[in-house]
């Protein structure tokens, strides 16, 4: 069953009714200020950091769900209404959500009264604009009113949460004209405020929520609503609000159009306070007044859809099938930048106190980011390098404000170093920019510790040539790239969280999965200290990896697959001699792609059992069998029931893995059915079974164990958007960036027909045209560059060059 549509030409999902399985929503901002924002209008707001930067306040495991947001009522006699349907849930005669590039559009109506409300957080300002138009469709004068609501969140979101003793003392608000200013903090010198402004008078407003709801009242009802004015209330302490009331009467057939901007403002560093608590409101009647016609709006907002416009033209693809055609060209890279923008920090499932940047995540994020914005990726390199210790592992975790390690969670899982080489590695195959290896970077973020980031990448790749275990397999550590996996962990108290207490690294448990992690990107190491002119270094690294190698067809091959790993009694962990848990997905995933066993024919087979034991209609599951209970020497992953998360479920990021080691081995026809299966806009006309939503990847989809199968968790923050990027357009329709230029190499099904792609490499336009008359599955026969035949399938770069028409032809 469907709950909308594609509209591919304005590059929107349009939600046609509210009550979609789940929230379906959409992040608005690309840089410092964040909104997210459901099809009900739920949602809230933060700069630069979910947990520490919070404006507004929203209720994760509330009741109903999804219950606060930016939220707009209409009040039209005695029916109290919302453009997108929640919190009153007064049913609506129309209603429509369109969820854009960086912008949501609602569309409903009710007894004759038509809102139009368009949501984006401009490019350049750090405030989120709502632009509603009140339509009268009828053929009387009406009088109605309209009132805005945004609950304040006292800032640093966790503390919000939970200290309530104090906080609860601490809110103040202050009043100027149609302008709200949310001033908690502000007398501690904190240099931050908040407003809510509108481009009008209003007739009221309230600072109170108490005054607002009701004591007793809820924002179903709101009490001052249902009145139909509102008190003028100042907040003192308990739960500053902001709500503006307009009155307005509509002749027939007349609109009007109201301008409100919610916005996060800072004092200019030199600027200071004039006493205490004043605001210094320049900052924010600056935004205001830019914002204060429709016409400024309207500019800002052509603006945001050119910005989406040009950055999608950096790659974008024309195939036969509409579907792969609206998720490369729009909603996978969409998505690859909401995850580089939010890591794992805030999204319905992700609370924005618990996790921030992550050191492996962040560094995948950027996989399927850097074609679009190489300057920011390079920046996010930076950052993330320098929160590496001076022995080359790392903090697991950095907050986005601060760009500090986080000491909860600490370091020690023992893959995270390996992503570093990989975002470099992929960065510098993009750009060409081999000067970020001189960047200096200090360890832990102490100044004076830098070096060049070339000599991070030696710590990381150190780092697992010294941890290794009794089989020459690196340390697993905490975990690896599966953090449920905890070799060296036995046994956490009653209600402690698996990630705070911290099992440290053992001498014996090994991961097989790093082992292939370290034979791709140690083999990428070695290529850029060629590339840099250390050969030495180069060599060196490629002796290592080949001893790594070895051992892994020494002791990681387990007779039709690849072991997972050797847990800390030395015992193995997805062996066919184990009893549950005997294959798991990622060494079967990655060791192929990473170029392990496929001379051996150890890959294609490690593949074939993939098929047989782990893939299902919805995807491939992560292992097999799952395990019916608590495994003391696994840890985490068999706390999950059967079928769900690391226990069984479909892990949708590896899943990319498959599908790129079936290309590497050149079945295009399997490759593309592994893309298929887990694929958003695939699983539209399912969504009664799969929930999220159809535009974006999840993390997780239950697995064929679960009593869920087919539903899907956990949507956006996933790497599965990068991953599955990479794969489509490196492995699949094969338009692959290496050190020397692109190399084509698509790898599709007999009967995908020809397509095009235009890309931009390194600020040259690449116009290539794939033929397929001979319905191959991999393989290209000739290859002519601007006319000429190349020999091979890479084409040299050159800088000399604003556009090259590239003609490719399978067979
Ligand atoms: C989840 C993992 C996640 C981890 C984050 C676990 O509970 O199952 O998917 O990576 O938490 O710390
Ligand atoms: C989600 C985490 O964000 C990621 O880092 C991890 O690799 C997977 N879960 C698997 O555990």
């Amino acid at each position: 069953m469907k709950y909308g549509f594609f509209d591919d030409l304005s590059r929107e999902y349009v939600i046609q009714q509210p009550d979609t399985p789940l929230p379906w929503i959409n992040y608005l901002g690309s840089d410092n200020f964040f909104s997210l924002i459901s099809n009900t209008c739920g949602g809230y707001c933060f700069y630069k950091d979910a947990k520490l930067l919070r404006m507004t306040r929203y209720r994760y495991n509330n009741v109903p769900y999804d219950t606060n947001g930016h939220y707009f009522y209409i009040k039209d006699r005695d029916t109290i209404w919302n453009p997108g349907w929640q919190p009153s849930k007064t049913p609506l005669d129309s209603y429509e959500c369109r969820h854009g590039m960086g912008y949501s559009i609602f569309k409903s109506s009710k007894n004759q009264i038509t809102a139009n409300l368009l949501t984006f957080v401009p490019l350049k300002d750090s405030c989120e604009i709502q632009k509603i138009t009140l339509t009268n469709d009828s053929e009387k004068e009406r009088n109605i009113s309209l009132f805005s609501y945004a609950e304040w969140c006292l800032w640093n979101a966790d503390d919000d949460s939970r200290n309530f003793q104090r906080n609860l003392s601490t809110g103040e608000v202050e009043v100027k004209d149609s302008v709200l200013y949310h001033k908690t903090e502000y007398r501690e010198r904190r240099n931050h405020y908040a407003f809510y402004g509108v481009n009008a008078p209003v007739n009221h407003f309230e600072t109170s929520r108490d005054a607002f709801l009701g004591v007793y009242g809820s924002a179903e009802k709101p009490t001052a609503i249902i009145d139909g004015k509102l008190t003028d209330s100042i907040a003192s302490g308990w739960y500053p609000i902001a709500s503006h009331q307009i009155n307005l009467c509509l002749k027939p057939g007349e609109s009007k159009t109201f301008v409100f901007v919610l916005g996060y403002a800072e004092n200019p560093e030199e600027e200071k306070w004039e006493a205490e608590n004043i605001i210094n409101k320049k900052p924010a009647e600056t935004i205001l007044k830019k914002y204060s016609s429709e016409a400024s709006v309207d500019q800002a907002f052509s603006a945001l859809k050119d910005y989406w416009t040009d950055l999608l033209s950096r790659f974008q693809v024309t195939t036969e099938n509409e579907k792969v055609n609206r998720m490369v060209h729009i909603w996978n890279q969409y998505q690859c930048m909401v995850t580089f923008n939010m890591s794992r920090s805030a999204s319905y499932y992700e609370s924005g106190i618990g996790r921030g940047m992550g050191f492996r995540d962040s560094c995948q994020d950027l996989l399927g980011f850097v074609h679009l914005i190489p300057e920011r990726a390079r920046t996010r390199i930076i950052d993330i390098a320098s929160t590496q210790f001076a022995d080359g592992s790392a903090y697991h975790q950095y907050q986005p404000l601060t760009k500090k390690g986080n000491s909860d969670i600490g370091s020690g899982f023992n893959d995270d170093p390996l992503w570093l080489i990989a975002a470099v590695s992929a960065y510098i195959r993009e750009t060409g920019d081999t000067s970020i290896l001189k960047e200096p970077v200090p360890f832990d973020n102490e100044e004076e510790t830098a070096v060049p980031l070339m000599e991070h990448l030696k710590r990381s790749f150190d780092f697992i040539v010294s941890h290794k275990g009794p089989h020459g397999l690196p340390l697993i550590g905490r975990a690896d790239w599966n953090d449920c996996l905890n070799l060296n962990c036995y046994s956490r108290h009653p209600g402690e969280s698996f990630q705070t207490f911290g099992p440290s690294e053992g001498p014996v448990a090994e991961s097989v999965f790093i082992a292939g992690m370290f034979v791709k990107y140690g083999r990428e190491y070695a290529d850029l200290c060629h590339l840099v002119g250390n050969p030495a270094e180069s060599e060196h690294a490629h002796k290592e990896v080949a001893k790594v190698y070895d051992s892994i067809l020494q002791h990681g091959w387990d007779g039709k697959w690849f072991l997972r790993a050797y847990d800390a009694n030395g015992e193995k962990v997805g062996s066919a001699d184990c009893q549950e848990g005997k294959i798991f997905i990622e060494p079967q995933g990655f060791l192929p792609l990473s170029g392990v066993g496929i001379k051996e024919g150890l890959a294609e087979q490690a593949l074939k059992s993939t098929e047989e034991w782990l893939d299902t209609q919805y995807g491939i599951t992560i292992l097999q069998p799952p395990y019916t209970h608590y495994h003391l020497n696994l840890g985490e992953i068999s706390s999950y029931p059967p079928g769900y998360k690391e226990n069984a479920g479909i892990f949708c990021h590896n899943n990319p893995w498959v599908s790129i080691s079936e290309a590497v081995l050149g079945h295009g026809n399997r490759a593309f059915d592994v893309y298929r299966k887990i694929c958003p806009a695939f699983l539209e006309d399912i969504s009664e079974i799969h929930r999220t939503e159809p535009y974006v990847y999840s993390q997780m989809i239950a697995g064929k164990d679960a009593p869920r199968f087919g539903e899907a968790k956990n949507s956006w923050l996933t790497g599965t958007a990068a991953w599955t990027f990479v794969n489509v357009s490196q492995y699949i329709l094969g338009i692959q960036p290496t050190l020397e230029g692109l190399c084509i190499d698509p790898c599709v099904p007999e009967d995908f027909g020809d397509f095009t792609v235009t890309r931009m490499y390194r600020g040259v336009c690449y116009h290539i045209s794939v033929r397929n008359p001979h319905h191959v599955q991999r393989g290209i026969s000739t290859l002519l560059v601007d006319g000429v035949a190349v020999q091979g399938n890479i084409i040299p770069f050159d800088s000399g060059k604003t556009d090259v028409y590239v003609e490719a032809a399978m067979g």
